[in-house]
């Protein structure tokens, strides 16, 4: 197929400016990124964007906070919105904002064309209204006067306003999700939203608001704004051009590829957007991929919480690409994780410094040393070794490609690393240096040092998409960085591409080695180190004590919470074959995540479905990278064999224990 035939439209959500952004908010885009360099670099015409989404009651409000007009407060925060992409070499095609001109045109059309069609109608709206999520809940929604999703405060709002017929609607989108399963990703996001929300039933939604006038004025009645998730969710379309002189780009592009964002936001972009462009007459969108959040060990990353991370401070101390590898790499995508300095620095240290870096070095200084730094011919014959690591390069770009399709960042980076570590691998099994002491072995290391250089080409490509400034670092060293046609996705078909004779260069290590004690003390601002959690030592303390020690009050039991839980997915964990990671449904409005130790004695397929007891109240842990708000509860046979805690079917999950 001819480059530009296939288009792949992606987009993060637009971005309140209200602040600056933490590195939670860094995590959309960087995915969204290397998702759109990903489908570029295998051929894809792709059109990436994102934006800021200003107007609302609470950018108003944030605005005067800090004395300024709305207008001068979000330029400057869409300024250096600008400068943290930059930073991060996020390769957006369009960035929008929703107080162009360009865009209030369109959503003035779109609302317009709403009213005239008798989508939108005059009423009276009295009910619940939370500011920082600009969202409206029913009575029944409520929790305690508090948001069910953010739980801070939400206000009475009572006004005459314009409502949207959302529920006329509803059948026809319940029918689109039942008949497109990839619509709403990952999966339990789409059962949520078809349980909590749809099947209950839709209220008609008010999409004017009145007490403030920060926002786009409502055409046939401009003494309302439009509610900012109408006026925001219409950027997808508007920044294409749609209702514009010039439809090119929207006749292109659209349906969207992915919508990605967090699933705090799934809501609005799987009820509120389908049905809008239901309404327009509008295809939808192919998929809308909810991820989980990066969270601190005590909770949701936020500035009210005061545990925000700087990402322009991460950046500028270890390197975008150091940063965008560690978000990518560390959390499955889809699921929660916290974030943490040491394992940050940690990632940087073992996966970038040793097993990248010094392939890379080692192979350049052995060229260097044994060669005068021209890479070598290889012999024509392949022993198994060779034979291994090339089927090893050869394979991974299908492998890479068939997980980036399931976005599955870690996953791909994951694959990317086998190539990588058995590229160190094939260098111990080989010993160069044993080779270079004997004269009739130096066709041998020529072969071994040749196939190294072309791993690292294959390396290089297949980073692109993660981390942008890499590859052109390895490809000097290599001395092919003016070699486009090595560098492409195309050149990754073919094994012995690169040039014998070509001029290899040592350069400086691509990832130096962090002192991680020292680093965790300058990231703290020179305060002492977070502890890192000793869960063995924990243990040990605790078993070291008297009999008498462990006898527990009424009290002190009561205030475990255990609950009964149903398993919903069960996961193995990569990398270790101890650890489970599963969804539980505890009769909560979201399942939670609980990584558990039974991977031996229980298979991830035969968990789903199971009843099992939970310990709900712990603090959230993280195991492996992965946040784990619970533990389940197995006994211990004589044998060490662990078992779960029966439970009577009839109990519901959610029932307390006591
Ligand atoms: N303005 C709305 C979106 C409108 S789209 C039509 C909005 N903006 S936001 O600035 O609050 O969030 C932007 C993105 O950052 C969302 O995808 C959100 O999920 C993501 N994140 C914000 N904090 C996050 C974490 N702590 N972790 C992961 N992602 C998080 O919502």
């Amino acid at each position: 197929m001819e480059q530009g035939e296939k288009t792949f439209f992606i987009t993060t959500p637009i971005y309140y400016p209200s602040d600056k952004l933490h590195v939670g908010h860094s995590y959309t885009t960087v995915a969204a990124d290397a998702l759109a360099r990903f489908k570029r670099l295998t051929g894809y015409d792709v059109w990436f964007l994102t934006g800021t989404d200003e107007h609302g009651q609470k950018i108003q409000r944030s605005a005067e906070a800090a004395g300024k007009s709305p207008q001068l407060f979000v330029d400057e925060v869409v300024s250096w919105i600008k400068k943290l992409w930059a930073a991060l070499d996020i390769s957006y095609n369009d960035f929008i904002r929703t107080t162009e001109p360009r865009h209030k045109k369109a959503v003035q059309h779109i609302v317009n064309k709403l009213y005239q069609q008798g989508d939108i109608y005059k009423g009276r709206y009295e009910g619940w209204y939370c500011t920082p999520c600009e969202a409206f809940w029913t009575e029944r929604q409520v929790v305690e006067g508090n948001c069910p999703d953010c739980g801070r405060p939400v206000e009475l709002v009572g006004e005459e306003g314009y409502f949207f017929r959302m529920s006329k609607y509803a059948d026809q989108l319940l029918k689109y999700i039942e008949e497109h399963p990839d619509f709403i990703q990952p999966v339990s996001r789409k059962n949520e939203m078809i349980n909590n929300f749809l099947r209950p039933g839709l209220e008609d939604l008010c999409v004017s608001r009145s007490t403030f006038n920060w926002g786009i004025p409502i055409p046939f009645a401009p003494e309302n704004v439009i509610y900012v998730w109408l006026d925001a969710l219409s950027n997808y379309i508007t920044a294409l051009g749609y209702s514009s002189d010039d439809e090119t780009l929207f006749n292109r592009y659209w349906p969207a590829d992915v919508h990605l964002m967090g699933k705090e936001i799934i809501r609005f972009h799987t009820i509120y957007w389908p049905i809008f462009l239901m309404a327009l007459g509008l295809p939808l969108p192919k998929q809308v991929f909810g991820h989980g959040w990066l969270i601190m060990k005590e909770g949701k990353m936020s500035k009210s919480r005061g545990n925000v991370v700087d990402p322009m401070r991460l950046i500028e101390r270890y390197g975008s690409d150091s940063l965008r590898y560690f978000l990518l790499r560390e959390i499955p995508f889809g699921a929660d994780g916290v974030f943490n300095n040491e394992s940050m620095l940690q990632r940087i240290n073992t996966d970038l410094a040793n097993d990248l870096g010094n392939l890379l070095s080692r192979t350049v200084t052995m060229i260097e040393r044994y060669f005068g730094g021209i890479i070598p011919s290889p012999e024509p014959e392949e022993q198994p070794v060779d034979r291994e690591l090339k089927e090893t390069a050869l394979s991974t770009p299908a492998r890479v490609e068939e997980l980036m399709n399931r976005l599955q960042f870690s996953g791909a980076l994951e694959a990317l690393w086998t190539l990588v570590r058995r590229s160190n691998k094939y260098i111990d099994e080989n010993t160069p240096w044993a080779l270079a002491k004997d004269e009739e072995k130096k066709g041998r290391l020529g072969t071994v040092l040749y196939n190294l250089c072309e791993s690292l080409r294959f390396i290089g490509v297949l980073l692109l998409p993660f981390m942008p400034r890499t590859p052109g670092r390895i490809w000097a060293q290599l001395g092919i960085d003016d070699r486009p046609e090595l560098q492409n996705w195309e050149s990754l078909a073919s094994w012995g591409l690169l040039k014998p004779g070509t001029k290899a260069k040592r350069q400086a290590d691509l990832f130096p080695r962090l002192n991680i004690e020292k680093e965790l003390k300058i990231l703290l601002g020179e305060k002492e180190p977070e502890k890192v959690q000793d869960k063995k030592a924990g243990t040990e303390e605790k078993s070291s004590g008297k009999k008498e020690d462990k006898m527990i009050s009424i009290d002190e039991f009561s205030r475990v919470e255990i609950r009964v839980g149903e398993i919903i997915s069960a996961e193995p964990v990569p990398k270790t074959d101890k650890l489970l990671v599963m969804k539980v449904n505890l009769g909560e409005e979201e399942p939670r995540q609980i990584v558990a130790g039974i991977a031996k004695y229980y298979a991830p397929e035969e968990l789903p479905g199971k009843k099992a007891l939970f310990v709900v109240n712990l603090q959230p842990a993280k195991l492996r990278g992965l946040l784990s708000e619970g533990m389940i509860l197995a006994a211990t046979g004589p044998d060490g064999k662990l078992a779960l805690t029966a439970i009577d079917d009839d109990l519901p999950p959610g029932s307390r224990i006591s």
